[in-house]
């Protein structure tokens, strides 16, 4: 294909459960974003099943890779690099997306970029709202992370606080398990919640007086789980689980998550003074965050929806990298933890 795009890369995601790759090129325009999500198949088991998510990326990954290239108009030949989130996430995920993107960057002798998928989620409000996003506080909201950073620039990303426990998407999905919700948990306990009263329930709000920057939601899942099926040795009887008991648990429980993630963004932009605030990830996506969070003074950006829950597109701070010369060597590996910055 003739090259009438020059300065486009191919960003490739595979850290969980989506199988995704995107073209954008350098001024951060979109021009496709692939995602091929597995949530069908493990909605039955109520989580991601890493063994299952792994043969997925496999069976997918090519045929997701073609679709980008397709949808953007685009060959192989006209792209200017390859990035690729490595880490963190299920390492068997992380492993397919690497090894494609290894072997593209091999076979078409292309500057490899790893990407760190966290980062990506917070950088896709840079992509929405443009260069001067930052210095800003960033919250990275999503089915494994709770984290605020403090990120002076595009590329510095340094750890303020996260929880101890249970992240925000994770509690979101057991809680819909708990009250016999669809998965992934987090739209269907919100599309619940819209009938529910958030003040039907006082569920505790972890650590949202406390000076830390640090979150628990697992006391707040238990708390519904007793909410729900009552608590051990009391005999107090337990409300019927019908339509309205629902979505008052859930408007409940996503109120009192939602109240702790404003407080302590709120509390992160006080101690650093910045009032620029960032925020990604999957739970990001959901509405009553969105609108509480304008109640924050300061700037505030919220990733597109369609850019909170995991895609490749986010992956585009692969250009800042490559300018930084942060290209990887091809035995470069995944890394399923989350490495701090130092
Ligand atoms: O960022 P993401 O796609 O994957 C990870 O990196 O974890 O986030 C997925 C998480 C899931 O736990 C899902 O239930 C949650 O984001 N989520 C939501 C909403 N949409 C997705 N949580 C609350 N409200 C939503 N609308
Ligand atoms: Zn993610």
């Amino acid at each position: 294909m003739a090259s009438s795009q020059p300065d486009v890369l191919l960003a490739i995601e595979s850290s969980c459960d989506e199988t995704a790759a995107a073209v954008i090129d350098r001024d951060l325009n979109v021009r496709s974003n692939v995602v091929s999500s597995q949530s069908q198949l493990h909605a039955r088991f109520g989580g991601v099943v890493p063994e299952i998510a792994s043969r997925a990326h496999v069976e997918r990954i090519l045929p997701v890779i073609d679709e980008a290239l397709r949808r953007a108009s685009v060959g192989l030949s006209d792209l200017s690099a390859i990035a690729v989130a490595t880490q963190p996430g299920l390492v068997g995920s992380l492993l397919v997306g690497l090894t494609a993107a290894k072997t593209l960057a091999l076979v078409m002798n292309l500057p490899l970029v790893p990407v760190n998928h966290i980062e990506g989620h917070i950088y896709a409000c840079r992509m929405a709202a443009g260069p001067d996003v930052f210095p800003a506080i960033g919250l990275v909201v999503s089915g494994g992370h709770t984290n605020l950073y403090h990120c002076p620039t595009p590329l510095d990303f340094h750890p303020l606080g996260s929880t101890i426990d249970d992240a925000a998407g994770e509690a979101f999905d057991k809680v819909a398990h708990i009250l016999g919700l669809p998965y992934p948990g987090g739209p269907s306990v919100e599309a619940a919640a819209r009938h529910g009263n958030p003040q039907a329930i006082k569920f505790p709000r972890a650590f949202v007086h406390d000076p830390r920057i640090a979150f628990s939601f697992s006391g707040l899942k238990t708390a519904v789980l007793y909410a729900v099926r009552g608590t051990p040795g009391s005999q107090r009887p337990v409300p019927p689980l019908d339509q309205r008991r629902i979505a008052d648990v859930a408007a409940s429980f996503q109120e009192a998550v939602v109240d702790v993630l404003v407080a302590k963004c709120d509390l992160a932009m006080q101690q650093q003074g910045i009032r620029s605030l960032c925020v990604g990830g999957g739970v990001a996506a959901n509405g009553r965050l969105r609108e509480r969070l304008q109640d924050l003074q300061g700037r505030l950006v919220i990733a597109p929806q369609e850019l909170c829950t995991d895609n490749a597109a986010m992956a585009s701070i692969a250009w800042e990298l490559l300018d930084a010369g942060r290209s990887a060597e091809l035995d470069i590996d995944a890394v399923p933890g989350l490495v701090r910055h130092a």
